[in-house]
This record gives structure tokens, sequence and C-alpha cells, in this order.
């Protein structure tokens, strides 16, 4: 399983239950990188996305712990247990979680590899992701070269995690 997220210099994700910046190359990259495979959110990323509709083209599983919320067109899990048990039958390589805070916070110990934007920027956010930069067993295996829009300077980075925690 991967992960994948733009964060800004103190690896803050989002405000307002919103995204802090608005970059069309990183939404091209997370098209791409995701087309085709499963993504894992929260209920609140959900409601985050355009018309809060799930993402086309993609397999959109929806964790949340409230057993009245039953949107269309996605698979519900309650638990982590719930999540393992429905991608044991996924290839590992065509999962990836998508946020928000809670749930890479809840996950990233299960993701093998992330995919991460930096932006070489300040957002002001409220919610916050694991700084992996200060964990020893998650190392940086690429670095892209830092590209520009709109006067914002963004670089891709993909991690790898040399301890990962069985579902
Ligand atoms: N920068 C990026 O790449 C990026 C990507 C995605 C999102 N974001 C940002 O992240 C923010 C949203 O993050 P968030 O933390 O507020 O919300 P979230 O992670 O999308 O959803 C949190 C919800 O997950 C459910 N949940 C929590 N623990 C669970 C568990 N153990 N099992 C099943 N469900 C569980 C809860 O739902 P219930 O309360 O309903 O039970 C909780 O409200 C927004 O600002 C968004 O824009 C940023």
């Amino acid at each position: 399983m991967n992960y994948i997220v733009a964060v800004d210099k103190n690896w803050g994700i989002g405000k307002n239950n919103d995204l802090l910046f608005s970059l069309r190359g990183d939404m091209k990259f997370f098209k791409e990188t995701t087309m085709g495979s499963t993504v894992v959110m929260g209920d609140r990323t959900l409601l985050s996305l355009p018309k809060s509709e799930p993402l086309k083209g993609r397999d959109n599983v929806v964790m949340t712990l409230d057993e009245n919320f039953k949107p269309d067109g996605v698979t519900l899990c309650h638990s982590i247990e719930d999540l393992g048990k429905y991608l044991k039958e996924k290839n590992p390589e065509k999962v990836f979680v998508m946020g928000g805070a809670t749930i890479y916070n809840l996950l990233y110990d299960y993701c093998e590899y992330a995919y991460i934007t930096k932006v070489d920027a300040v957002g002001d956010a409220d919610v916050f992701i694991k700084n992996l930069d200060t964990l020893d067993h998650w190392e940086m295996v690429e670095e892209g070269k830092t590209l520009e829009e709109n006067g914002l300077k963004y670089r891709f980075c993909k991690y790898k995690n040399n301890q990962i925690k069985e579902m």
C-alpha cells in the first residue's frame, strides 16, 4: 500500500477541510498515479471532493466510524481490520491512501511507499501529518527536480518504509 499527499514546509496538508494549494501539476500527478487503483480516504476528504462524489476511474474506499454514513459509489470500512479484509485480494502496489490527516496518520505505518509533493511554502494549515524526515525507518528514495507554478516551488519525492506494519 502507498500514500500520496501534498505537504507544506511543516508537513501541514489542509485548512478548513480544504487543500492548502491548488497546483495543476500536482493534480495531474495525483490523477495519473492513482488512475485505475483503489483509493482510501476518510469521510471528511470524500466530502471535500467536487460535489462530494467519489473519484472516477478508481475504486473508492471510505473510512468512517459513523454507521449511518452511506454515500453512493464507495466501499465503506469502519476499522483498520475491515480495511485489511477488503484489501486482501488487491495488489498493494495499486492501493493509495489519499487523506485526510486522520487517515494518513492512522495508516502510514502500513504503507510501503509515500508519494510526497513537497511545497516550498507555509500554508497556515490546521491539519498535519507525520514528518517522514524525522523517522529513521523511512528514507527518501527519489527526489524530483524543483518545479514552479504561480510562484510556488514544489518537488515530487518518494519515500520508502523499511519497517512496514502488517494489517
Ligand atoms: N494535501 C493533501 O494532499 C490532502 C489530501 C487529502 C485531504 N487533505 C486535507 O485533509 C483535511 C481532512 O482531514 P481530516 O483529518 O479532517 O479528515 P479525514 O482524514 O478525511 O477523515 C477523518 C474521518 O475518518 C474517520 N475515521 C477516523 N478513524 C477511523 C477509524 N479508525 N476507522 C474508520 N474510520 C475512521 C472518522 O469519521 P467519522 O467521524 O464519520 O466517524 C473521521 O472523521 C482537509 O483539509 C483536506 O483538504 C489534504
